[in-house]
């Protein structure tokens, strides 16, 4: 993963078709559409005027409790009481603790040392008053305080732990890494996890390296244990991508730092460079881009057909920003991983190596491709769809960990990773691919 992005960076979202954007109201509609809006000024204004005035009326909490604090001010929300007997429900702020630091970043790429509200609005969380820190001292220092405390794992080995925890406190488990990359021995951590943060599907709180969000609807589609794919579309044309397709000049690209990998990724390339070519960039080849680069990326469109999206290792969902980064543009990934692709990107939107039993039969279905434009931009039917949010992503992670903080009926409910080791390491990983090389 690329340590260097910051997570404030703009992402550039332009979606790849906005047809759907673009209309026009006819002159009799848009007196109409004048008055509704002045109308709904009007309207406002009085409901506000008499907002401080009335107290809310609360309905998201049963009144026949007795113990309810009505506070008349604009601060509205912040609302605690107390049940007695049951775990204290406050519909106030979550305090979340980043114990350790997340790729070396104190902030975990949030770019803010304090984060919170803006974050959560970013990707219109329906809940916001979650604040997320890695002071210690903050809650007069009394880390018990904190609603939930993240670890995470790659880098928690040298760290010592809390020395007080309360019962109601959440330990959460994080991973971006698959389960050969933790150095740490994860089997000192008996009974010591509540939840967990990982790019696994089956974690509580799902932490990903990209998304495919709708075009229509601006809803996240995948990552997700059962995407609700549309339809491919067959006969997919046009005659733009026709005209791309013709002017990009070179084959296969590889954007790649780390050169000998428990997939044995580098050796699967060289035999394909047997019968292909395929441009190596970084520290394992002769040529160089600055990866996640606006530049870089403009490139694998303008003059690449294909790119290599293989990881460095064959594990459980483990499929990273090497799919997302060229699905931004007009580049089929090729996917060699251990996961089930089509829960992370479209059918259709890549080719998968393990669908082939060698090297050649490979090799050959590029090169069909190659001599078949038509059937090549067929793997971009998608856009019209959906639109590519890629790394970092991190916005919706803590929206899903605040709304799981703020539900009630998760938080009565026991949580328990008795032994993460098992969870996260025991079966993971078969290094083991179809295509043989
Ligand atoms: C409110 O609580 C009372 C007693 O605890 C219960 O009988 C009632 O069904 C609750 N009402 C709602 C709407 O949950
Ligand atoms: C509103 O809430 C904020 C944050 O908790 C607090 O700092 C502020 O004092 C509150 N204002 C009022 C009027 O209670
Ligand atoms: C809940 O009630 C206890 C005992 O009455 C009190 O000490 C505590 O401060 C209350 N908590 C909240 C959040 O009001
Ligand atoms: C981690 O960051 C600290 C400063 O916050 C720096 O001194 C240290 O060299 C960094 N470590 C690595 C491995 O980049
Ligand atoms: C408090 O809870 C209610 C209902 O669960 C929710 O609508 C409201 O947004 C919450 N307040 C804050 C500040 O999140
Ligand atoms: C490349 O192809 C040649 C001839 O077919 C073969 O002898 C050689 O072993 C191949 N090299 C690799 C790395 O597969
Ligand atoms: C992959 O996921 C799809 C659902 O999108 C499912 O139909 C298919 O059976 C899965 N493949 C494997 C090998 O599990
Ligand atoms: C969190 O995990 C610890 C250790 O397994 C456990 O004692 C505690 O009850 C758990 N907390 C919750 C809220 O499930």
């Amino acid at each position: 993963m690329s340590r260097s992005v910051k997570f404030s960076d703009k992402i550039k979202l332009v979606p790849d078709n906005d047809v759907h954007r673009s209309y026009s109201l006819p002159k009799r509609k848009l007196k109409f559409f004048f008055f509704l809006v002045l109308m709904t000024i009007i309207i406002l204004f009085f409901c506000t005027s008499h907002r401080n005035v009335l107290p809310e009326k609360l309905t998201f909490f049963n009144e026949s409790h007795s113990e309810q604090v009505f506070t008349d001010n604009e601060n509205d929300t912040y609302i605690d009481y107390n049940i007695s007997g049951e775990m204290s429900v406050k519909n106030s702020t979550k305090n979340i603790l980043f114990w350790t630091r997340f790729f070396n970043n104190t902030d975990w790429y949030t770019g803010e040392e304090e984060a919170g509200e803006e974050v959560l609005k970013s990707v219109q969380c329906p809940v916001t008053n979650c604040f997320f820190t890695h002071n210690k001292e903050l809650l007069d220092g009394d880390i018990t305080k904190f609603d939930a405390i993240a670890f995470h794992g790659p880098e928690f080995r040298t760290k010592p732990l809390p020395t007080v925890r309360s019962p109601d406190q959440l330990y959460i488990f994080v991973s971006l890494e698959s389960p050969t990359a933790v150095i740490d021995d994860l089997t000192k951590y008996k009974d010591f996890y509540n939840l967990t943060m990982t790019y696994r599907l089956d974690s509580d709180i799902e932490f990903d390296y990209g998304k495919v969000i709708s075009i229509d609807t601006e809803k996240v589609i995948a990552p997700s244990k059962n995407p609700n794919w549309h339809d491919i579309d067959e006969d997919f044309y046009d005659e733009k991508l026709m005209e791309m397709f013709k002017k990009k000049k070179s084959n296969i690209a590889w954007f790649v730092s780390n050169c000998f990998t428990r997939s044995r990724r580098s050796i699967l390339v060289k035999k394909m460079q047997n019968l292909t070519t395929v441009d190596i960039y970084g520290q394992c080849g002769p040529l160089k881009c600055k990866v996640d680069t606006q530049e870089c990326l403009d490139m694998l469109t303008s003059d690449y057909k294909f790119y290599l999206s293989f990881e460095n290792s064959l594990c459980k969902d483990y499929i990273t920003e090497k799919i997302y980064r060229p699905l931004t543009q007009y580049v089929i990934p090729i996917v060699f991983n251990g996961g089930n692709t089509t829960l992370f990107a479209p059918p259709k939107s890549f080719i998968n190596a393990n669908d082939y039993d060698t090297v050649e039969d490979l090799v050959n279905y590029l090169e069909f491709l190659n001599n078949n434009p038509k059937e090549y931009i067929k793997y971009f039917w998608w856009k019209r769809y959906y639109y590519i949010k890629s790394h970092p992503v991190y916005q919706y992670t803590l929206c899903e960990l605040c709304t799981k903080l703020n539900d009630e009926t998760f938080m009565k409910s026991s949580h328990r990773y008795p032994d993460i080791n098992a969870w996260y390491k025991n079966d993971m990983c078969d290094q083991n691919a179809h295509i043989k090389f």
